[in-house]
């Protein structure tokens, strides 16, 4: 399966996925990354690794126009799954649209609860005793498409937004690539909100 990844910033889970990829756990191949920053520290990661890249600056650039470009650059590259890591920007109808529940999206609390920024802090500030992440379809709203994967996180008594963030940030390297692999597999479906995952065929 051909991924794009669409990245603004660190590109830690974009790095996670090219690492299951390189470890014979995934069976994809990050046909392109593509970044809405020029400094977005991923692009590094990427270049290192031999992954085209490319950056289309959004800043000032309409919503509508933005994505057609960027749905142009994934379709050049014959992307089949387009992951969302980090990419902060939301999506117009459109680019759904051209890729019908083949855009993913990883975020760090348990959806529905604390969509949006900050939800790290948002988890905390609520005083819930399990956080997580959830990697989901994406539809055209902020972080509400249907749930494909969820990891729960203990909160502890002494969790600071960086410590609760980054045992989150551990486990979404963990979740991200299991999605993809079950969507390259053909074992997933979508029935409205629900998200079914087959078990997989074991060989004999
Ligand atoms: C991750 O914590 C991810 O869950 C979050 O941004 C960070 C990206 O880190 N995504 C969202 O908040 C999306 N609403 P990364 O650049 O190291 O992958």
């Amino acid at each position: 399966m051909r991924l794009g990844i669409l990245i603004s910033g660190r590109g830690s889970n974009f790095e996670a996925i090219s690492n299951a990829i390189n470890k014979g756990k995934l069976e994809a191949e990050i046909a392109i990354v593509i970044s809405n920053r020029a400094n977005a520290a991923g692009l590094e990661i990427a270049r290192e690794r031999g992954i085209p890249i490319r950056v289309i600056p959004s800043q000032g650039v309409d919503r509508e126009k933005y994505d057609k470009i960027v749905i142009e650059e994934l379709k050049t590259h014959e992307v089949e799954l387009v992951c969302l890591a980090g990419f902060m920007r939301l999506l117009s109808a459109s680019f759904v649209q051209a890729f019908p529940n083949r855009v993913l999206n990883i975020h760090p609390s348990l959806l529905p609860a604390f969509p949006g920024l900050d939800a790290q802090k948002q988890a905390l500030e609520y005083g819930v005793k399990i956080a997580g992440c959830t990697v989901h379809f994406v539809d055209e709203f902020l972080d509400s498409g249907p749930i494909i994967l969820q990891t729960a996180v203990p909160v502890l008594d002494k969790d600071t937004v960086e410590s609760l963030s980054a045992r989150i940030l551990l486990q979404g390297h963990l979740t991200y690539w299991r999605a993809i692999q079950a969507i390259s597999e053909g074992l997933v479906t979508v029935a409205g909100r629900k998200v079914l995952i087959a078990e997989p065929q074991l060989e004999e």
